[in-house]
């Protein structure tokens, strides 16, 4: 994984065929995506349940690129390990899903995959400047975590705070929850790198019918980068 600031585009496969995440995983790559944005749920930290590492496993080979594994469980240590021989590359706990960030940050650091710190709408920036040298991303949820297809939270002024905390370290900003054409442009503007989309990008789509994917992905991509001067 080199580091890049230029937008990325990360499919949740919260918003796919739960039966055909392999073929999701392709059709989503061959139709644009950077990234494959993982979301797993404990029914616990948040009010729904997924997957777990097996799955991950089973859908890691047909992710040519990034796979981009969002826990949103407690606790968060003991699942390090499996979520890393699974074959996670970025692996993102959260901020309040226990209270040692610090030590979950480095076990991930340890396991080989970049460690990625995920901030709910409600959480601060407090605590964050002491965490830099361990961060590879920040996520910055734009929704209160557990489901797909919720209503943007504007997070603007916390993205550009963090922007400029963040300065000229390799630290990515991700944004995560009700990311369209429409709420996209704002985000890239305060400073978010990589922007996941559930609802977004699979909507009208189809693994028979992928196309609209690739639509959606190019839709939101233009809106972002239009925002931030990229030539589209
Ligand atoms: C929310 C998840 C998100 C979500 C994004 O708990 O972390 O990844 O599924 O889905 P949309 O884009 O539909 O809000
Ligand atoms: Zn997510």
């Amino acid at each position: 994984m080199t580091f890049s600031r230029a937008i990325k585009i990360a499919p949740s496969i919260l918003a796919a065929d739960f039966a055909n995440f392999g073929a999701e995983c392709r059709a989503v790559e061959d139709q644009g995506a950077d990234w494959v944005h993982v979301d797993v749920m404990d029914g616990h930290f948040v009010p729904n349940i997924t997957f777990g590492p097996a799955t991950c496993a089973a859908i890691r080979p047909h992710i040519r690129g990034v796979m981009d594994v969002h826990l949103m469980i407690a606790p968060v240590d003991p699942y390090i390990e499996g979520f890393a021989k699974a074959g996670a590359d970025v692996i993102t706990a959260h901020m309040e899903a226990g209270p040692h960030i610090h030590r979950t940050l480095q076990a991930i650091r340890a396991s080989g995959a970049k460690a990625g710190l995920a901030l709910n709408p409600g959480t601060g920036l407090d605590g964050v400047e002491n965490l830099l040298g361990l961060l590879d991303l920040v996520c910055v949820m734009t929704v209160n975590p557990g489901f797909g297809g919720q209503n943007f939270i504007d997070m603007t002024d916390k993205v550009q705070r963090l922007r400029a905390m963040i300065g000229a370290r390799p630290i990515h900003i991700e944004i995560d929850g009700g990311i369209t054409p429409d709420t996209a442009p704002v985000m890239a503007r305060a400073g978010a790198d990589v922007l996941v989309a559930g609802s977004a990008v699979f909507k009208g789509g189809s693994v028979d019918t992928p196309a609209p994917y690739g639509d959606n992905i190019r839709a939101i991509r233009a809106a972002a980068e239009g925002a931030i001067g990229v030539a589209v």
